[in-house]
């Protein structure tokens, strides 16, 4: 990368960081953020654990399925929701990582290997949670990557955009049927207020290869982390008449292996001042325990969660045009592996 191009991209990356601090301290100026009416408000909030959020639930008979947890807020999903009993079947990008993920959790969790890149990875992953047998409870889209410093493609399209959106959609596809014949089954996607960082227009439909224009890892992982909280809107839409539920949420600022890409001076001011605005990992997985797990949300779908509490989101994170924009695309581009399912 050259000098000029570095000034640019780091400029960026501070203006997006600063974006987003700025817009949690003026949630919290105004007193609080704006709740969507009739969404069960929780005693819980930003420094709330995991642990804490699911304290007193039996979990035991319940199967979730969690993607990325050999590391970070993935793992603590898997360590929490097995501790109350839940079974977890936890996907890495290979099956050593996955089976050394589960290890710790004895008989409550099965390793599967998950390979977000590729589609037929993603098949063959389906399929083998297909052959336990089991339906879904819980379905917790996870694993993510973040700021890629140059552009990085799969089969042309933009990789934040296929590991962290694309990936999902194949998977949560290829098991919706396994969802919505658990007695309340629930899609849980991990997005972020990153989201704020996505392009003006939202989601370049007309430049998902990210090859127009300065790449900005910012906006490629914000363009990922909207699509992800538009994905889960229209999929509560689609469950409608269904049991099953959907939703988003964002975790916090956690320091996890999230960051193995951001450069050397951003590592740095995450050491030095993290501590005043970072969670540890068990808070920032609450909210995704939270979501997937509570009674009460039990009819909640299409809301979007912070701080293990719905929020109404700003931009274009309920742009419900978008939305079903977004999942006919989706499906253009993972026609040959969306398929029949197989249910062998
Ligand atoms: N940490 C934060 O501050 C923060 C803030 C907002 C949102 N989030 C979201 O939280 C989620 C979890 O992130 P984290 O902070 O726990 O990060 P992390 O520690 O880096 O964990 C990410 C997980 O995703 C997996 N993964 C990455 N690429 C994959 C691929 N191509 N196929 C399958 N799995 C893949 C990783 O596997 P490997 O270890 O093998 O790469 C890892 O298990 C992400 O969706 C992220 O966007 C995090």
């Amino acid at each position: 990368m050259n000098r000029r191009k570095a000034l640019i991209v780091t400029g960026a990356a501070a203006a997006a960081g600063v974006a987003v601090l700025v817009a949690e301290r003026a949630v919290r100026d105004r007193g609080g953020p704006d709740r969507p009416a009739g969404v069960p408000v929780g005693p819980f909030g930003a420094d709330s654990t995991a642990e804490e959020v699911t304290a007193g639930l039996d979990l035991s008979g319940k199967v979730a399925l969690v993607t990325g947890v050999n590391s970070g807020l993935g793992a603590e999903t898997l360590r929490v929701l097995t501790l109350r009993g839940a079974h977890v079947l936890g996907t890495a990008r290979t099956l050593e990582k996955a089976t050394a993920a589960c290890a710790a959790a004895g008989d409550r969790a099965t390793p599967f290997a998950l390979e977000l890149t590729d589609f037929d990875s993603v098949v063959a992953c389906a399929a083998a949670v297909r052959r336990e047998g089991v339906v879904l409870d819980m379905l917790v889209c996870n694993a993510g990557i973040m700021a890629l410093p140059q552009l990085e493609q799969v089969n042309g399209l933009e990789k934040h955009f296929v590991t962290n959106h694309l990936g999902h959609f194949l998977l949560v596809n290829r098991l919706l049927d396994r969802v919505v014949a658990a007695p309340q089954g629930r899609v849980v996607v991990v997005s972020s207020r990153g989201y704020l960082w996505a392009p003006p227009g939202g989601i370049e439909f007309d430049n998902l290869s990210g090859e127009r224009g300065e790449y900005d890892p910012n906006r490629a992982y914000g363009q990922s982390k909207l699509a992800n909280g538009l994905f889960s809107l229209e999929l509560a839409r689609r469950l409608g008449r269904t049991r099953a539920t959907s939703n988003s949420v964002h975790p916090g600022i956690i320091r996890t292996n999230l960051g193995r890409h951001f450069p050397r001076w951003k590592k740095l001011l995450s050491e030095v001042i993290g501590w005043s605005f970072m969670k540890s990992i068990p808070a920032g997985a609450a909210t995704q325990c939270y979501v997937a797990t509570n009674p009460r949300l039990a009819g909640v779908s299409g809301r979007y969660f912070i701080n293990c509490n719905p929020e109404i989101p700003g931009g274009r994170m309920e742009d419900a045009a978008l939305a079903a924009k977004l999942w006919a695309v989706s499906e253009e581009l993972t026609r040959p592996w969306l398929g029949s399912v197989d249910a062998s």
